[in-house]
């Protein structure tokens, strides 16, 4: 595990976007990916002013989101396919068929999340997985308690991650209870790992991961078994 050092949220995002910029100019046709929240929002930004700049092209890049909350239809304002559509593809040159979320109003949501799997592997299989960390150490929605064998699945999400993500919404009601997210299985997975962490929030979270302590009940943990991961985090994090 590589841990670099970022001076604050901004360096941390600068750092990202620069590591994501040379993965792509490498290969062109990357499969990524990608979180929603507020970590990544400033690589993705970073990101688009880089394209529009620099002009590195994502016409040949695949995304993969992590999760998509359930009963949020694309449309919806708070569905995470708005969020990924204002915060990046917007600006992209991305293709659209290459995007891919779960959808969380598929009909048969268990039949949906193993189509999301399908999918997956018949790319080849995600070559960079970008993360973000929930303070009780959850990666994607994958909840303290997940098995570490959890392909995309349905999930129901605990109490302290609708209140964190409840700053999205009007009000703490609006937030969905369940949730499609790729699971641990999933993620490991990816060829390589790029985990970003940022804030005193996340500081026990991430003393926890880097502890080496790998067990369920710290879902986060599990990175200690992926052979490719980078961790950015900065000081207040730190
Ligand atoms: C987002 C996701 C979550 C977030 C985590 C941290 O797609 O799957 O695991 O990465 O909740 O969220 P922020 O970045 O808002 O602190």
């Amino acid at each position: 595990m590589r841990i670099i050092e970022a001076i604050d949220y901004e360096h941390m995002s600068s750092l990202a976007a620069r590591f994501l910029i040379d993965k792509i100019s490498t290969n062109p046709e990357l499969v990524l990916g990608l979180a929603t929240g507020g970590t990544p929002r400033g690589t993705y930004k970073r990101l688009i002013e880089d394209h529009r700049m620099n002009g590195t092209s994502y016409k040949e890049i695949t995304t993969y989101n992590l999760d998509e909350y359930v009963g949020f239809s694309p449309d919806n304002p708070n569905s995470y396919h708005t969020f990924m559509s204002e915060n990046l593809f917007s600006e992209l040159d991305i293709q659209k068929n290459n995007i891919h979320l779960p959808n969380g109003v598929a009909l048969d949501l268990v039949e949906e999340c193993k189509a999301y799997e399908e999918r997956i592997e018949k790319t080849g299989g995600i070559d960079i997985q970008l993360l973000g960390m929930g303070s009780n150490g959850h990666i994607g929605f994958n909840e303290p308690g997940t098995s570490f064998e959890a392909n995309t699945h349905l999930v129901e999400l605990t109490q302290s991650t609708r209140e964190a993500n409840a700053r999205f919404f009007n009000h703490i009601d609006d937030v969905p209870h369940e949730a499609i997210t790729m699971g641990i299985a999933t993620i490991m997975r990816s060829r390589e790992i790029l985990l970003l962490v940022s804030g005193e929030t996340k500081r026990s979270a991430l003393k926890e991961l880097l502890s080496g302590d790998v067990r369920e009940s710290f879902p986060a943990s599990v990175l200690n078994r992926h052979p490719h991961v980078t961790i950015i985090a900065d000081q207040k994090a730190l």
